[in-house]
């Protein structure tokens, strides 16, 4: 694997493979790998010849009062699994190699979709994340990029700007991949003392008692998003941000579930800000539901 930190070292070493007839899948990450990243360049490994994973904790898509300085990074932990995982390029570029001469004049901003959720909570978030997977894919020129569900939102956002912009690129869509006991997979659960950590799992619990209620016949939005917040308040260690029924393309809330929708949720569990979802679709009498894979699944290990 080779450790590239320069945009230019980064386009001549794509161009050639792109020249040879190869295939690029590019995983996009902010570090600190666990096994969700892990499963994202497993599935690019799968899915194409050459694969970039790219490293950049992008300082545009942190508001004035995130965690930007407190963000967890581990470059040799990134490193050793980046290897493991066979990719075939490291991007680990500075702040000032992406952005010389300092925060963007121009931005990529998809509107409506960027508004709701997360969006509430982290006015400008998805602008900085746009316009940073923009730049990777203009110096990378990937075919596939990569994408976790757990960051649902971004997931959307993403295939909308790509789909408005005629990106000549396919994001992929990864599963979610959880602890053991339920919890999402995310950098930022190292924010977690042991006992909000402990609290944590009870998010996705909750996620799957609304799963369960809808299999029992619900279909009033409304009351499943009144399950969730009731379920997770329970719990001292857990404030709950958002929880919506919504169409899993447009991300407009749903008043009556029918077809394929997201169940999403944000809490905060002290300084860690908590999302996860699941997905539910629902078609007359049939139901399916997605809730991610678990550690210790056959899939993942
Ligand atoms: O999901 C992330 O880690 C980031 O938002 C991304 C896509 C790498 C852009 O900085």
């Amino acid at each position: 694997m080779r450790v590239i930190e320069r945009i230019e070292d980064l386009r001549a070493a794509c161009d050639l493979e792109r020249a040879a007839g190869r295939s690029i899948g590019l995983v996009p990450t902010m570090g600190y790998f666990h096994s969700g990243h892990r499963s994202l360049i497993r599935n690019a490994r799968e899915g194409t010849d050459f694969v970039v994973v790219t490293v950049f904790v992008n300082p545009t898509q942190f508001g004035p009062d995130e965690d930007l300085d407190a963000y967890p990074r581990d470059i040799a932990g990134d490193l050793a699994a980046a290897t493991e995982e066979c990719a075939d390029i490291l991007f680990m570029p500075s702040v000032s190699e992406m952005y010389p001469l300092g925060p963007p004049e121009t931005t990529v901003v998809v509107s409506a979709l960027t508004e709701r959720l997360c969006g509430r909570a982290r006015p400008h978030h998805f602008d900085g994340v746009t316009t940073v997977v923009t730049k990777l894919f203009n110096i990378v020129g990937p075919c596939s990029a990569y994408f976790g569900h757990k960051d649902f939102q971004q997931l959307a956002v993403v295939r909308w700007m790509a789909r408005d912009l005629n990106l000549p690129v396919e994001v992929i869509g990864c599963s979610l991949i959880r602890e053991r006991d339920g919890l999402a997979m995310s950098s930022r659960n190292a924010y977690l003392s042991s006992e909000e950590r402990a609290a944590a799992p009870a998010l996705f619990a909750s996620l799957f008692e609304a799963t369960e209620a809808v299999r029992g016949g619900e279909r009033d939005s409304a009351a499943v998003e009144k399950l969730v917040t009731d379920a997770v308040a329970e719990n001292a260690f857990l404030d709950i941000e958002y929880v919506e029924v919504c169409d899993s393309l447009t991300l407009q809330r749903l008043d009556k579930i029918d077809g394929e929708v997201v169940i999403a949720a944000a809490a905060t569990a002290g300084r860690a800000r908590l999302i996860d979802n699941v997905v539910v679709r629902v078609d007359g009498l049939s139901f399916e539901v997605d809730l991610g894979i678990r550690l210790g699944s056959d899939s993942i290990e």
